[in-house]
């Protein structure tokens, strides 16, 4: 498939879970990709899976609490590459605890890598996306939508993201920038799932939840992203669009930090 040859891929936290299956699936699309994390090793094996795929891909270690390491990534990208069509702003911290349990510094984390990440990406890669046919995808989570047990600091930040996502789609939609957030359900294997669901009686209650009754794929969210960031949904921005199995339809959801200790 060659649907996005030509075009430019930014990632931020492209290099695991879902943001690198939507990074490899963009690649295997025809585009060229660049993805930025902090663990240099990470970006290194990224980048090489990647180049198996046979794309044109590069990416360097940056941390998006930090504008001048985004900044610099962007320059770089766009130095290599020449532009930048679609930027994903995937980058994210989580881990369950009841709000009296987390400390300044970790709600703090979560807001710096989840919103004012999503912010330095927006802003930094704003100049090259300014032309009509750009997109932007955020990821998001039910939890932007949703309330949940031991996720308050999560559920700020997703909403928060939901909200740019929104604000954005306004200030930049005249400019021709699309502006969407994608927001998956749980998601099989990754490390979100890790964190959230712990243990095998929290996975079985979370599965019965769901109404399609099972958790999602990297490839159902990378499916999303390549539909959102394609010309078919030209007359789509400033949308939530979740892809979850109707679990953000369920309260259950909300009881899932029940194992927790006050
Ligand atoms: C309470 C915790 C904690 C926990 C960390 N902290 N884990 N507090 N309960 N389980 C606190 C620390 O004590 C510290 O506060 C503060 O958070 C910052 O921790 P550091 O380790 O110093 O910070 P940092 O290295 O910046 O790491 C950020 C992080 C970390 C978010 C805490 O887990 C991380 O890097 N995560 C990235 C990967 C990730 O989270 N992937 C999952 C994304 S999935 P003090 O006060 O002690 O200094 C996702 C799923 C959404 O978002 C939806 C699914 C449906
Ligand atoms: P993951 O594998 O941990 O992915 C998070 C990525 O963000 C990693 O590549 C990590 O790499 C990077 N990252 C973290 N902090 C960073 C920072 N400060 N600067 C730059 N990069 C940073 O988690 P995942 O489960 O696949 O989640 C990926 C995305 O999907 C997140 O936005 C998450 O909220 C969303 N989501 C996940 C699920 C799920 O079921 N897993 C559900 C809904 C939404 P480094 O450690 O190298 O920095």
């Amino acid at each position: 498939m060659s649907e996005f040859a030509g075009k430019t891929l930014f990632v931020s936290g492209g290099t695991s879970g879902i943001n690198l299956a939507v990074a490899q699936h963009f690649a295997g699309c025809g585009a060229r990709v660049f993805v930025i994390s902090r663990d240099p090793g990470r970006v290194a094996a990224a980048v090489q899976s990647l180049r198996d795929l046979g794309a044109e891909a590069d990416g360097m270690p940056a941390d998006v609490r930090q504008y001048d390491q985004v900044a610099a990534a962007v320059t770089r990208c766009a130095e290599l590459f020449g532009q930048i069509d679609i930027l994903v702003s995937g980058a994210a911290g989580n881990f369950l605890a009841k709000a009296q349990n987390i400390s300044s510094n970790g709600f703090r984390a979560v807001m710096e890598i989840d919103v004012l990440g999503t912010h330095h990406v927006m802003h930094a890669a704003f100049s090259h996306l300014r032309k009509p046919g750009a997109s932007i995808l955020n990821i998001s989570a039910p939890q932007g939508s949703v309330a949940m047990v031991g996720q308050a600091h999560v559920c700020a930040a997703k909403s928060g993201i939901d909200m740019m996502t929104r604000a954005l789609a306004l200030e930049w939609g005249p400019l021709g920038i699309r502006v969407n957030s994608v927001s998956p359900g749980p998601i099989e294997g990754t490390e979100g799932q890790k964190r959230l669901v712990p243990n095998p009686a929290a996975v079985e209650e979370r599965v019965n939840a769901i109404p399609l009754k099972r958790m999602g794929t990297l490839a159902d969210v990378a499916e999303l992203c390549a539909f959102l960031a394609s010309d078919r949904a030209n007359y789509i921005t400033g949308a939530v669009i979740p892809v979850d199995g109707g679990t953000t339809l369920n309260p259950t959801p909300t009881r899932m930090g029940q194992f927790l200790e006050d």
